[in-house]
């Protein structure tokens, strides 16, 4: 027998009972006469005794033990007489009475009890090892609660759960493919689904009514914190439904998620259209924990010869509460800030509000008092406030201004981890334009569906026109999207004439999901949320790769399996491919 209990369950109510354990050697203390050894299984850790005048023999078997050796032990439950209170099982410790050595353990590259150990790199390279870390295990156990209970919720509002292929070809999500070479098909490629988006419309056609699938997608996008290639989203779609249903229902899953896993009754979720998103926050995923909105004060600055406002089309504030304080240097950091290219504003004002009620700016030159006072007034400033002005082109003065809102409330401590503020943004524009090819695409997919009151716009703004689309944005991340579809096929071959596509290209791409609308398509809309970003957020994480089991670090690598790597000539040859630059 291999164990009575887990490390992680005994405590005085066992107390002389006699028990089994297995597990791996934590850590080993040695105190005179006597040893103790940490024993850690995935519930927990518990305290093993050797007492070398008892049992000279075990205790010398005991001390040749090393960090991480598996073992089973055999004894009996006693009460400590040192407890230690942050351990479920820190009341009793087993006095050992037999130890089986089940496999030795060389000296892991890091130990396994601190989260710092070894760095990211040697951390992934060994990632088997640092799973053994409770901190890490932690957020696997909350991503598997989670997909639990969102299993348990939509099957109790009938949702049923379907596999999609993955070896499919290429979705219309935007990102770039990952494609894998058919054999049986030389010359021919697979792609790996940026999203199930297809297949659950067609199921919707099918009648499935009510679909959800927790499902590995593949974008091949440059990586940062919030994204991975190969992520797990929460999608789902739902016939005989508008927006609102959809909202409903999908509020429901995430305030149950909220109520189930953290024990917080989140309230209803305020719904802020994109316009105003852009207007007040200058983003379409807005993080209101805090206020510190957006103040328009163009009309404030104009005709005082201060040429870089009167040639701009938007001069935009943003107040920060009690910063008045900011040092001379303090404030040429934040110039810095937004100067980066990440930013990229040629240069921020600043409007001090001191204490005593003067105003000070770095545009005293151009500006009075009382001109000041007007600017101070708009954006509710009090004594002892900061007012941070940028000027330029609307939307990308708004999306500058909106970094600058984000590191102010950082340096402000406002971002409090443990603080959730849901919203939905609804009345997404349906098409964005890229200027450089001077083209429109879709905003969120090409099936998205036009808001009926604006599809007049389509052939005069294009650009005017809203979609039912709507994101669920909870502390500034964007956890979810979706929209209601277009389904039928005049409305759809339409929207690709907007979107530049010829009927042969359109028929192509497409042309199976065009041939099911002809089949009795039922009005439809679904949803998808990136459930590693939902996890993350439920549990404080900076990045989601620490709540994915094997992730991919940012240069897109597993460096533990060393993957990607390169393939045998025969594998090529027999793929039909050749390579233009092999790699040394
Ligand atoms: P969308 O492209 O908005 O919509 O994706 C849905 C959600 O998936 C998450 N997400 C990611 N998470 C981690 N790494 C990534 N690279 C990554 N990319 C996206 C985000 C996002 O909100 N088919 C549509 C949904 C629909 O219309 O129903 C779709 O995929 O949290």
């Amino acid at each position: 027998m291999y164990r009575t209990n887990t490390c992680g369950e005994l405590n005085l109510s066992n107390v002389d009972e006699k028990i089994v354990l297995s597990g791996w050697v934590h850590k080993m203390r040695k105190m005179g006469g006597m040893t103790f050894i940490d024993l850690r299984d995935r519930y927990g850790i518990t305290q093993l005794s050797f007492d070398q005048e008892v049992n000279p023999e075990l205790y010398t078997q005991a001390n040749k033990l090393g960090r991480e050796w598996v073992v089973t032990v055999y004894g009996v439950v006693k009460e400590r007489s040192s407890k230690n209170a942050h351990l479920t099982t820190g009341e009793i410790e087993i006095i050992a009475s037999k130890l089986d050595v089940l496999n030795e353990s060389k000296t892991p590259p890091f130990t396994i009890e601190t989260n710092t150990d070894g760095g990211d790199d040697l951390r992934m390279k060994y990632r088997y090892l640092d799973l053994r870390r409770a901190s890490v295990r932690k957020n696997l156990e909350l991503r598997h609660k989670m997909t639990f209970e969102t299993r348990r919720y939509l099957d109790n509002l009938h949702f049923m759960e379907v596999e999609t292929p993955v070896l499919i070809g290429s979705t219309p999500e935007g990102a770039r493919d990952f494609v894998v070479p058919s054999r049986m098909n030389q010359g021919e490629f697979y792609a790996l689904p940026q999203s199930p988006q297809l297949f659950k419309q067609l199921l919707m056609v099918s009648g499935f009514d009510r679909y959800f699938q927790i499902v590995k997608c593949f974008r091949d996008e440059d990586l940062r914190a919030d994204r991975q290639p190969e992520f797990t989203q929460i999608d789902c779609e739902m016939s005989f439904v508008e927006q609102e249903d959809i909202l409903n229902t999908f509020e429901g899953l995430t305030k149950h998620l909220f109520k189930t896993l953290k024990g917080i009754e989140v309230p209803d979720f305020p719904r802020i259209s994109y316009a105003d998103a852009m207007r007040y926050y200058g983003s379409d995923k807005p993080d209101i924990r805090f206020e510190m909105k957006l103040v328009e004060i163009k009309d404030l600055t104009v005709d005082r010869n201060f040429i870089v406002f009167d040639s701009a089309p938007y001069v935009g504030a943003i107040c920060v509460k009690n910063a008045a304080i900011y040092t001379r240097k303090q404030l040429d950091e934040l110039i810095n800030f937004v100067k980066r290219p990440q930013v990229g504003a040629k240069g921020l004002i600043y409007l001090r509000y001191n204490e005593d009620g003067s105003l000070k700016s770095s545009v005293d030159k151009f500006y009075s008092e009382a001109d000041l006072k007007l600017w101070a007034e708009r954006c509710n400033a009090k004594p002892g406030d900061l007012i941070l002005v940028l000027a330029g082109e609307t939307e990308s003065t708004q999306e500058q201004l909106s970094d600058l809102r984000l590191e102010m409330a950082s340096q402000l401590n406002l971002k409090d981890k443990n603080d959730y503020k849901c919203l939905w943004v609804v009345d997404f524009p349906l098409l964005e334009k890229d200027k450089e090819l001077d083209r429109f695409f879709a905003k969120h997919h090409p099936f998205t569906s036009p808001k009926p009151e604006d599809i007049h716009l389509l052939d005069i703004n294009p650009a005017a026109v809203r979609a039912n689309a709507y994101d669920m944005v909870i502390n500034g991340v964007e956890v979810g999207g979706g929209s209601i579809r277009i389904h039928d096929s005049e409305m759809q071959n339409k929207i690709f004439t907007v979107l530049g596509f010829t009927a042969e290209r359109a028929q192509e791409q497409f042309g199976f999901l065009m041939d099911a609308f002809q089949y009795g398509a039922p009005p439809h809309g679904g949803i998808a949320f990136g459930l590693d970003r939902l996890v993350s957020l439920f549990i404080g994480l900076d990045s989601i790769r620490d709540c994915i089991a094997f992730p991919k670090n940012n240069s897109g690598r597993d460096v533990m399996i060393d993957a990607p790597s390169t393939i045998e000539k025969e594998q090529l040859d027999e793929l039909g491919l050749t390579l233009i630059k092999p790699k040394e």
